[in-house]
């Protein structure tokens, strides 16, 4: 008993929030947090495999731990070394195989059953490994999170994906999509606000293809699922993440007309510009496709701000499919965008293309999207100053006398403000657009309705 445990976290939420529930797997075997390698008995690794680097950096982790693990050995406890997460699914053998000093590597399904396979590599087995896609329900048999939650919070209601973006990994690690039963989201939301929680996130590699069962007969979908879980008391915000275009329904796209909780600032990557690529990508939708959907959206929510995902140099794109992508940046308008140059994942058809792009020009398009993605964002962030915005207070600011927060767009906001207000929505005038943030002054009528 009082072992402790770091978790490292690479990767999208979903592995935010998986992290802390295999620290809430873990803490009925007497396991609290450590705040470094240092000081723990264990160190989770929660990997992700999107893009090469990210592989990389695991490896260049483990050989610190290693390092640490043999001093240790030479006198006082032992440490485990555990890798969890994406690069586990989708590498778990060859990670015991690179790194045999590894204690075990168990997949994104399986993190229930940590405990368990903690103690079978306290035994002595040696390469432990679970890759799993079990049939029990993992979030059933995952102990509840306890103590305070943050004021914002994550909450996973669907995992996997069935679209099979010939670019992709996700649908190899994270297997088919599936959604949680609408009760055991509604159940964890109370919990999170009863934990002091004032904005949650609904997360899913697909978010909105979510179809849980619900709680009387039937399935719900995303929208349904939003006004219920607007309903709860003490709840302030709402927001969702990731999307896919081809699921953004009807239905969903009046939730954000209909539901005042749900921020109007939503993440629905694009990818590419060109028809051709997005084709070559298999994302089952066209640029036309995405520009009306943007229409219908703006139409049902006027004050509703994008932002997306980008990759350049998909196999096949040239340059004119790039400069579509450019087209489309300037004609949408995001005020967030994250762009990434294509990286080869093995065992996904457009790794094997033939058409590869060269890596200078891949360098070459990224810089020229991302100085048009820049642009966007500050005469998005420009287009702020002035204007009157709810904010929901988080922490302490930069300077004494200052609070934090973040405006519906994300966009973090600082301002002086007396430190009872933490965790309420105020209201704020936005004073100047900073590089990174907003800075602003608390409106007279200060809180928000
Ligand atoms: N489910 C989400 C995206 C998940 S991955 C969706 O459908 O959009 C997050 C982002 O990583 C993707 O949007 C994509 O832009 C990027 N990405 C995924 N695979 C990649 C690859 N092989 N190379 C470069 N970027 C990639
Ligand atoms: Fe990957 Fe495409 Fe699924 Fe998103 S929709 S997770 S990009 S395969
Ligand atoms: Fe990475 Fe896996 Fe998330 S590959 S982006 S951690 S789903």
């Amino acid at each position: 008993m009082g072992r402790r445990l770091h978790v490292l976290t690479w990767g999208c939420q979903m592995n935010v929030y998986d992290s802390a529930r295999m620290s809430d797997a873990l803490a009925p075997a007497g396991f609290g947090p450590a705040a470094t390698p240092e000081e723990a008995d264990l160190v989770i690794l929660n990997t992700c495999h999107i893009r090469e680097k990210a592989a990389e950096k695991l490896f260049s982790e483990l050989g610190r731990l290693h390092r640490l693990k043999l001093a240790r050995a030479a006198g006082g406890a032992p440490l485990r070394i555990a890798v969890a997460g994406c690069v586990a699914q989708a590498e778990g053998a060859e990670i015991l195989a690179r790194a045999p000093y590894v204690d075990f590597v168990l997949g994104p399904q399986t993190y229930h059953r940590l405990p368990a396979l903690l103690a079978r590599a306290e035994a002595g087995e040696a390469g432990v490994i679970d890759l799993e896609f079990p049939a029990e329900a993992k979030f059933d048999r995952l102990p509840a999170s306890r103590g305070p939650a943050g004021l914002t919070a994550f909450l996973t209601i669907q995992e996997g994906c069935d679209k099979f973006c010939a670019f992709c990994v996700v649908p190899y690690t994270r297997g088919a999509e599936s959604s949680r039963p609408a009760a055991a989201v509604l159940a964890e939301a109370r919990a999170l606000l009863a934990r002091g929680a004032r904005e949650i996130t609904l997360l899913g590699q697909n978010v909105n293809a979510y179809h849980g069962e619900a709680p009387g007969a039937g399935t719900w979908d995303l929208a349904r699922l939003l006004a219920a879980l607007a309903e709860l008391e003490g709840l302030e915000r709402l927001r969702y993440t990731t999307s896919h275009p081809r699921d953004m329904t009807d239905g969903l796209i009046e939730a954000h007309r209909d539901i005042p909780a749900l921020m109007p600032f939503l993440h629905l990557p694009v990818q590419s510009g060109s028809d051709r690529v997005l084709a070559a990508m298999n994302r089952g939708h066209d640029g036309g496709f995405y520009r009306a959907l943007v229409g219908k959206l703006r139409a049902a929510r006027p004050d509703l701000a994008l932002s997306t995902d980008f990759i350049v140099g998909h196999p096949g794109e040239s340059e004119a499919d790039f400069e579509a992508s450019l087209a489309l940046a300037r004609e949408i308008g995001f005020a967030l965008a994250f762009s990434f140059k294509y990286s080869p994942r093995p065992g996904t058809p457009a790794a094997g293309r033939a058409e590869q792009v060269g890596e200078a020009e891949k360098e070459r398009r990224l810089a020229a999207l991302q100085a048009e993605l820049r642009a966007s964002q500050a005469a998005f962030n420009a287009g702020c100053v002035g204007r009157t915005l709810p904010v929901l207070l988080t922490g302490p600011g930069r300077h004494p006398g200052q609070l934090a927060g973040r405006s519906p767009y994300l966009q973090p906001v600082h301002l002086a403000a007396p430190a009872e207000l933490l965790g309420r929505v105020v209201a704020v005038r936005i004073t100047a657009a900073l590089p990174n943030s907003l800075s602003a002054t608390l409106e007279p009528e200060r809180l928000c309705a």
